[in-house]
């Protein structure tokens, strides 16, 4: 069976780079489901901007759901089990963002995945993303499947050298990104977001990454 037999008929699939594709407008259909899912995670785990180990507070919004989330503080980056706000446990992931982000994965040639750790992001027009790589989790085999909704963003996905230029992609409501194989390291980052108003979502985007981290 060719891997791309069963996309709904009117998904447009872009390779980006060996291991990378984007499906466009793969979870538009399902938004209003999956922003429900999100808002609950987020009234029991609100966002908030963490500090760099530089010292600088990140622009971006974050959260998580699922059994591990990443943070970020004085000493690094790292996975915890429990939201450091609350001493609690992230919310478990919401079933509608496991079963989207399977089948996204499987769509792109993952057919296995297991995310174990779910990044919720949230920009504000001007908040941006500097380039850098997933690198914390220990499992590497597994791709990173990155959902986009809300206002339009420019991606930015480069190689696993931060010497090469990346390649700069419009990234709109619904679309969804799977980067895996050899491009799992790939260097990768978010221009500051243009002001805007979404019909669904205000001005914000929410980016929602899946991984696999152990
Ligand atoms: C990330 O790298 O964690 C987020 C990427 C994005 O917002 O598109
Ligand atoms: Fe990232």
């Amino acid at each position: 069976m060719d891997l791309f037999d069963s996309l709904p008929p009117d998904t447009a699939l872009t390779p980006m780079a060996p291991g990378a594709v984007l499906l466009h407008g793969f979870a538009r259909e399902e938004d209003a489901l999956l922003l429900q899912a999100i808002e609950s995670v987020l009234t029991q785990a609100p966002l908030r901007h963490w500090q760099t180990p530089g010292g600088y507070t990140m622009s971006v919004g974050m959260s998580n759901c699922g059994p591990l989330g990443w943070v970020s503080g004085a000493s690094g980056y790292r996975y915890t089990a429990q939201d450091p706000a609350s001493s609690q446990p992230w919310p478990a992931m919401p079933e509608s963002l496991m079963d989207l982000a399977q089948r996204a994965a499987a769509q792109s040639g993952y057919p296995h995945f297991e995310p174990d750790a779910c990044l919720i992001n949230q920009y504000a027009p001007g908040a941006k993303l500097s380039l850098h790589q997933d690198k914390d989790e220990h499992d590497l085999s597994e791709p990173i499947v990155s959902l986009s909704l809300g206002l339009p963003a420019v991606f930015l996905f480069g190689t696993a050298s931060r010497a090469d230029r990346p390649q700069r992609w419009r990234l709109v409501h619904g679309d969804v990104v799977v980067w895996g194989g050899p491009s799992r390291l790939a260097f990768h980052g978010v221009n500051a977001l243009g002001d805007g108003e979404h019909s669904l979502l205000g001005r914000r985007r929410l980016n929602l990454t899946f991984r696999r981290v152990r």
